[in-house]
């Protein structure tokens, strides 16, 4: 059984189509966080799961029943929001015990249930305190305990970890996590935080322009991106604009601005000679270690090992990791290393390699093009 699943949604106002032709599915008790840039339509496709929006087309089915035209509060689902939107002249406890009141359960029973959600929640002793007397985080809790409180079989969130500082905000993933797998819920959790996504996703759904581009396991959307939009968005990588020079039994001979052709085992035969690509080599896949005299030209080699000489140009500290930026001709690279693993500096003469099995290539129009394995 889906716990929820949409046909074909689509939502426009007016001539702005702001979601178009959605289809997804969430399997009961699945966590799928919905990633996407700014304006690309993740809280209007919540809001429509909620019911706060009416579809212009399409069909939305909470545990394979249709509720496409419930008002929302006949609707199971429960909705946090970015803003949290407490009652501020309300109790905690009455905050969380109201979607319980609007059921219909009695003030006993409700507030016993209000206790319990805030004791998982780590909030049992904020019960009789205002919301406007709490932090950030503490608000974002009595929120979630609200959510959760209403028992309803579906959750939606929409960004609610986005206020927060760093720190909180990855305690707060991980408890997300947490009370998912203690309640199972089919949950939808909205972010534009592609680490927040991996951390606590079962899946990821990536959005872009209204539409819904790619859903799978995050690791499986990492390892293939369907294309060129999803590997950009997903993690900063080095594109490089190839042409094909030639193809060849085993793939294609690619020219780039990083030195002599290189060889890549392109699968699709569809590729001809003068088609222009785009090469993405992910910091990952890339060595970067001071040039050595015999190494410094830009060669490439049988074995599919790559090499190409460079000055680095710029250090940028990131917490544990220092990226290195580098020129190399008229290409700028970046890799990224562990601090204090190694004594290059500004200006140094580098050697970067990489292996051509570890490149994702997309074709002009940005579709993926498969490599050989
Ligand atoms: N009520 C509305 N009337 C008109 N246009 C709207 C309305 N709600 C949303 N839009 C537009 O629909 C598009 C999608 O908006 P939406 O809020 O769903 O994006 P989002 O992915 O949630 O963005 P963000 O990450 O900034 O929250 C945007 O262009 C937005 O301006
Ligand atoms: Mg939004």
């Amino acid at each position: 059984m889906s716990g929820l699943h949409t046909e074909n949604l689509t939502k426009r106002f007016g001539d702005l189509v702001a979601v178009e032709d959605v289809s997804l599915t969430v399997e009961a008790g699945e966590l799928l966080c919905l990633l996407g840039p700014s304006g690309c339509g993740k809280s209007t496709t919540l809001r429509m799961l909620a019911g706060l929006e009416t579809p212009t087309e399409g069909e939305v089915y909470i545990n394979d029943t249709e509720v496409t035209d419930q008002p929302p509060y006949k609707q199971d689902s429960s909705m946090v929001f970015q803003e949290w939107a407490l009652f501020p002249h309300k109790s905690v406890i009455e905050n969380v015990a109201f979607g319980l009141k609007m059921q219909g359960m009695d003030k006993k029973a409700r507030r016993e249930k209000a206790r319990e959600m805030l004791e998982v929640m780590e909030m049992g002793e904020f019960g009789d305190a205002s919301p406007t007397d709490l932090s950030g985080g503490q608000q974002q809790r009595v929120a979630l305990a609200r959510s959760l409180a209403t028992e309803s079989p579906v959750l939606l969130l929409d960004e609610p970890l986005s206020n927060l500082d760093k720190r909180l905000k990855e305690q707060m993933q991980i408890e997300i996590k947490e009370i998912h797998s203690q309640f199972q819920r089919t949950t939808i959790h909205v972010t534009h935080d592609q680490d927040e996504a991996f951390t606590i996703g079962d899946k990821i759904g990536i959005m872009n322009d209204g539409r819904l581009v790619q859903v799978g396991p995050p690791r499986e959307v990492y390892n293939n991106p369907k294309n060129k939009f999803v590997e950009e968005f997903l993690g900063e990588t080095n594109f490089i604009k190839g042409s094909v020079e030639q193809v060849v039994s085993d793939g294609v001979v690619v020219s780039t601005g990083i030195g002599e052709p290189i060889r890549i085992p392109l699968q699709n035969r569809s590729i001809t000679e003068g088609d222009r690509i785009h090469v993405s080599i992910r910091p990952e896949i890339l060595s970067l270690e001071p040039a050595t005299a015999e190494t410094n030209t830009v060669r490439a080699d049988g074995s599919h090992n790559f090499t190409a000489t460079g000055t680095v140009t710029n250090l940028l500290y990131r917490g544990s990791t220092v990226r290195y930026y580098v020129d190399v001709g008229d290409t700028s690279m970046f890799v990224e290393k562990t601090v204090g693993d190694s004594s290059i500096d500004e200006g140094s003469t580098v050697e970067l390699q990489w292996q051509a099995t570890g490149l994702l290539c997309f074709d002009r129009s940005g579709d993926k093009i498969k490599v050989q394995s």
